[in-house]
């Protein structure tokens, strides 16, 4: 059976990337009995101009019918605050997509890269952040009033905690992590004692896992001072986007980052971390490999296809070894183009299908 999969390319350097994300699964359909049709769904600033919104009915009718959607980046100078954005948050929610995963990976290959190289860093950096992905002040709740009031609604609901921290709790077992970390700001907030709770409450079903509760604060201290620390950790939707920027910058670069927005089971959404960039758009220099990681997610979460996915990743740390975009260019190494680099890539997949 094809597995049908939305493409959204998006603005600035998302075509760039998606093609390259593109290229991988490609190169995966030529070398496994994995088959995939593509199906464009427009979205994002350019389709704003064109059509007055940022993601029309009918492309969330193809996202929806789809079994997986690769999203590139959205984004183009000059729109007001939040049209963009709104292509994804409508993502999100229309299709309840309540997990965000963002693995925190520093590749071996780019430890010359990490801003924490002359400091301790134990075994390396391998943590996911699993961030709540439709609920807190991106509930969409509030309003501004006369132009003097703003307000959002930082909204929680027990069962919306309760998937999320499941879902984390699920996800270090399977990857054997010893511990979890749940990150909240319960000295303060009250949604945030609501999510302790149930963090507490669901913990106790898993026993051999070591639960730690840290505030946001303290966390985002700690993630720089002791990365090699984590392995899970669970926070709701604001929190998880700081957090996440922070973690992307110790592994090198923001192009490095990737992530999932998953509904376990249904139609999930794959985009790297990084923006549209448009300083950069149309020079083929962008990193694609936030988008490569993007699409080894994609494989690993949506259709259970774990060997393939870690082929993935040793594809990519064997071409850093070699060759660099220039956000984490190595003057020891070729720099290479986004084309090259997701060539670079696909030909060391290649050669890990064959075996
Ligand atoms: C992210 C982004 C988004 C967010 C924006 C573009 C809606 O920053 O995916 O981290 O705030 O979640
Ligand atoms: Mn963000």
């Amino acid at each position: 059976m094809k597995a049908q999969i939305a493409i959204t390319k998006g603005d600035g350097v998302g075509p760039e990337v998606v093609e390259e994300g593109m290229k991988i699964l490609k190169t995966v359909e030529k070398y496994s009995d994995l088959s995939f049709e593509f199906k464009e769904a427009p979205a994002g600033g350019k389709v704003w101009k064109e059509m007055g919104q940022s993601l029309p009915d009918k492309t969330f009718t193809i996202i929806k019918e789809s079994d997986a959607l690769l999203f590139g980046a959205i984004g183009i100078p000059g729109l007001p605050q939040g049209v963009a954005e709104s292509a994804i948050l409508g993502i999100r929610q229309g299709l309840d997509l309540y997990v965000n995963l963002r693995p925190i990976k520093l590749f071996d290959a780019l430890k010359d890269r990490c801003p924490l190289k002359d400091q301790y860093i134990g075994d390396g950096i391998d943590l996911t952040i699993v961030r709540e992905n439709t609920e807190g002040l991106y509930a969409n709740i509030g309003g501004i009033m006369k132009k003097e009031v703003a307000i959002n609604n930082m909204i929680y609901t027990r069962s919306g905690c309760e998937r999320i921290i499941e879902y984390a709790f699920q996800f270090a077992k399977k990857h054997n992590h010893k511990k979890i970390t749940s990150v909240d700001k319960a000295n303060i907030l009250k949604p945030s004692q609501l999510w302790r709770e149930i963090f507490e409450q669901i913990g106790k079903s898993y026993p051999k896992l070591e639960k730690e509760n840290m505030y946001v604060d303290a966390f985002c201290q700690w993630l720089i001072r002791s990365p090699y620390d984590y392995e899970t950790v669970v926070t709701g939707n604001l929190f998880g986007d700081i957090i996440s920027d922070e973690g992307a910058f110790l592994i090198g670069s923001l192009g490095m980052a990737s992530s999932g927005n998953i509904h376990p089971g249904q139609v999930s959404m794959y985009e790297p971390i990084h923006g549209s960039a448009p300083d950069i758009a149309g020079k083929n220099i962008a990193n694609p490999i936030g988008t490569i990681l993007s699409v080894k997610l994609m494989l690993e979460e949506s259709f259970k296809q774990e060997e393939i996915a870690h082929d993935i990743e040793k594809s990519v740390e064997e071409a850093l070894n070699e060759g660099r975009t220039i956000d984490i260019e190595n003057k020891l190494l070729e720099t290479l183009t986004t084309t090259q680099m997701g060539d670079l890539i696909s030909e060391k997949l290649k050669s890990f299908l064959k075996k």
